[in-house]
């Protein structure tokens, strides 16, 4: 069985829309942490318990290999197609040096923050983000994740929309602001350690 381009490229998009509704509830999770310790820790005891929620990561991942490798392929089959002097950036209308610094580092922040999340040993959740949140070093790399998040989804939710058939231009407003809300939602927790 072999993929057209367009159906990797509608698989590429629902790839990236299940990441997006992940990010949304992982933002809307975190705010419990304005809630109090034990708040956050119970929500993260509880959620840490059930099967679906290691199914949703396990999926997660390999969702996020797949959307990786498919982004890749296609920028290189543009590369060899077009010849270089009429390479097309991938995404479109972003030039690819700024596309894939920022989809890079987003990339590497996601498993630096994965690996640091999970093994983490603190016993409270409250507690790890309370320590991490000290560290000067650590507001930058999780600032700079938040912000080349923002950055990509700004750019991948009109061209997923494109995708699936949909105009974007009537969205661009809906997309600033998703994007500004899980900006601010996802840097109110270092603030509110740091403030
Ligand atoms: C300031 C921003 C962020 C904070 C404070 C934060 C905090 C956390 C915490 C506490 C966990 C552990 C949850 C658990 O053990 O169940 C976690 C896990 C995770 N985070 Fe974040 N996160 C942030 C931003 C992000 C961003 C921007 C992404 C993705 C683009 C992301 C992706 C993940 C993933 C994939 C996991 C592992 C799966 C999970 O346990 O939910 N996080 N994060």
């Amino acid at each position: 069985m072999s993929f057209t381009s367009a159906t990797l490229k509608k698989l590429m998009a629902f790839a990236g829309l299940f990441w997006f509704s992940y990010i949304i509830f992982h933002m809307l999770s975190l705010l419990n942490f304005h809630f109090g310790q034990s708040a956050f820790d119970g929500f993260y005891d509880w959620l840490n318990q059930l099967l679906a929620y290691y199914l949703m990561v396990l999926i997660l991942i390999v969702l996020l290999g797949f959307h990786v490798i498919v982004a890749l392929s296609r920028q290189l089959v543009n590369n060899i197609s077009k010849g270089q002097a009429y390479q097309k950036s991938y995404p479109q209308g972003v030039p690819r040096f700024v596309a894939w610094t920022g989809a890079g580092t987003l990339f590497v922040f996601i498993i630096f923050h994965f690996i640091q999340m999970k093994f983490s040993g603190e016993p409270s959740l409250y507690q790890c983000m309370v320590e991490l949140f000290s560290q000067p070093v650590m507001l930058v790399i999780y600032t700079l994740g938040v912000i080349t998040l923002s950055a990509h989804l700004h750019h991948a939710l009109p061209s997923v929309l494109q995708t699936l058939g949909i105009s974007s231009k009537p969205y661009h407003l809906v997309v600033i602001l998703l994007v500004l809300i899980l900006l601010v939602g996802f840097i109110s927790i270092p603030m509110s350690v740091v403030l």
